[in-house]
């Protein structure tokens, strides 16, 4: 077994499973497949981790053929080598002597096993979405489901010990959601999981209500989030109140002291309030002894991010990007975690700068080949939004948008109708194709419908399109 392989497909789907209480799974935060029924059992667990959607992104991965797959996109496998190389960013944070079956897993994964037969060593619980603050780069805060707490206790009852490696809760806000609290408690009195890594992700601010259950975590890993300083703080953070912060932080600190195996980290997304706080966001950190590492926005809810999402959205220059990015790495010198993730955002801001440049120089040219011909565009979803500032963009004459979804057709969009993909022919003899992860899909099948009866423009350089 070659263990210093250098294949950097990501690992994900060969060590995580994601359960979210709204009945989806998948193998990290940026896939979600529907599942029909909570798992309480290893059966089920089992069903789910080698499922045909599992099966079919590992093959995926293993032959490098991501079409239409959201990996195509994935920040963690463009921009980073290591990030779901066998360890994600957590368990490399907490010790890699923590794992398990580490062996088992790199032999699944180097000898292209596309079906497993070791439990999943990361366990990941979106327990519920209910939250305290309503973030305005956040979707949360929406769905009302809970992951149900007698499931997650069969499941304990199922496990033996060290099965599991890694315990993860993510919100909403698990602090605020008893059940979720309920779920850690259940783990944290069972003495099977004693050497199990317990991972919460939290906004801070009930660290103060929940101090002793957090202390009495054998093994914890806390991920804190915190995007700015002071005003852009309670601006990104809305509900949030940076004194309640700073109060919460400094509880978690103390029992840091006396506690080493409670692991601290600041997670920050960098979005357009927050990058002038970039520099003293690292200062903050290091001052304290605090790992810190930044994000930049998924695109999960792109509108609502029109006026932060400056990743997509034409709303800063690359200047004022690199001189705050710079002075941070400055100051993040002897801060690893926080050098690499501020190296990785620099590295995808330019790769989507690159991408927005090559976009308006498409649609130029595109502008001046048509000449007022009408055209339709066949999509209508986000990657329609990412061109909404682009002005060649609108100044092209579009009839009419095409969508293969049946729910959106007859509908409008951006004020024209929104028609089923084999009436094109009825509005135009231009087509541009709307969608990064489909566009060869969409090309086959405008080629067999209509042959060469329609002219087809895509923006075909795949590497910086998302
Ligand atoms: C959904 S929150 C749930 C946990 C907790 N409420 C918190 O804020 O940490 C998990 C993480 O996702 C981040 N997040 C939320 N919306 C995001 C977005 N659009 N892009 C990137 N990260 C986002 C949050 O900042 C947080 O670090
Ligand atoms: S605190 Fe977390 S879950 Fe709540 S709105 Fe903010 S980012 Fe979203």
């Amino acid at each position: 077994m070659n263990t210093n392989s250098n294949k950097t497909y990501c690992s994900a789907p060969w060590t995580s499973l994601h359960l979210n209480a709204k009945k989806s799974f998948g193998p990290c935060c940026h896939i979600e497949y529907k599942m029909d029924m909570i798992p309480t059992d290893k059966k089920s667990i089992m069903n789910l981790f080698n499922s045909s959607e599992f099966i079919e992104l590992r093959k995926k991965l293993i032959s490098n053929n991501l079409e239409g797959s959201p990996c195509l996109n994935c920040i963690d496998m463009k921009y980073t080598q290591k990030a779901y190389q066998f360890y994600n960013a957590e368990i490399e944070f907490f010790g890699k002597e923590n794992l398990t079956k580490q062996k088992q897993i790199q032999e699944a994964y180097f000898k292209k096993f596309t079906i497993v037969d070791y439990a999943p060593i990361d366990l990941l619980f979106y327990t519920s979405e209910k939250c305290n603050l309503k973030c305005i780069f956040c979707t949360q805060n929406i769905a009302s489901e809970q992951f149900p707490l007698d499931e997650f206790n069969h499941l304990l009852d199922e496990y033996e010990s060290s099965e599991i490696d890694l315990f993860s809760f993510v919100g909403g806000e698990t602090l605020l959601n008893q059940d979720s609290l309920s779920m850690i408690e259940s783990l944290n009195n069972n003495s099977k999981f004693s050497k199990s890594l317990v991972h919460i992700v939290t906004n801070g601010l009930l660290i103060k209500k929940h101090i002793e259950l957090l202390k009495s975590i054998k093994n914890l890993i806390l991920i804190i989030s915190v995007d700015g300083i002071e005003a852009s703080y309670e601006h990104v953070r809305v509900g949030g109140s940076w004194a309640e912060f700073e109060y919460n932080l400094n509880l978690i600190l103390e029992a840091r002291e006396i506690n080493k195996n409670i692991k601290l980290l600041l997670r920050s997304c960098v979005m357009n309030s927050t990058l002038h706080d970039l520099n003293k966001m690292v200062q903050y950190a290091k001052e304290r002894e605090i790992d810190l590492y930044f994000s930049p926005l998924f695109n999960n809810d792109l509108a609502a991010q029109r006026e932060e999402n400056f990743y997509e959205y034409d709303l800063i220059t690359d200047d004022i990007f690199d001189e705050n990015i710079d002075l941070a790495m400055k100051t993040a010198d002897n801060m690893p975690i926080t050098l690499d993730s501020l190296r990785v955002l620099k590295e995808y801001y330019h790769s989507k700068s690159k991408e927005r440049m090559q976009f308006i120089d498409f649609f130029e040219k595109l502008n001046q080949n048509l000449n007022n011909a009408p055209i339709v565009v066949y999509g209508s979803g986000e990657f329609v939004d990412k061109l909404l500032n682009i002005k060649y963009f609108f100044s092209m004459n579009i009839v009419a948008f095409a969508d293969s979804d049946l729910q959106k057709q007859g509908k409008k969009f951006l004020n024209k109708e929104i028609i089923n993909p084999n009436r094109i022919i009825d509005y135009a003899t231009n087509v541009f194709i709307a969608s990064a992860a489909f566009e060869t899909e969409i090309e086959n099948f405008l080629n067999d419908t209509y042959q060469d009866k329609i002219s087809i423009y895509k923006l075909t350089n795949k590497e910086n399109l998302c």
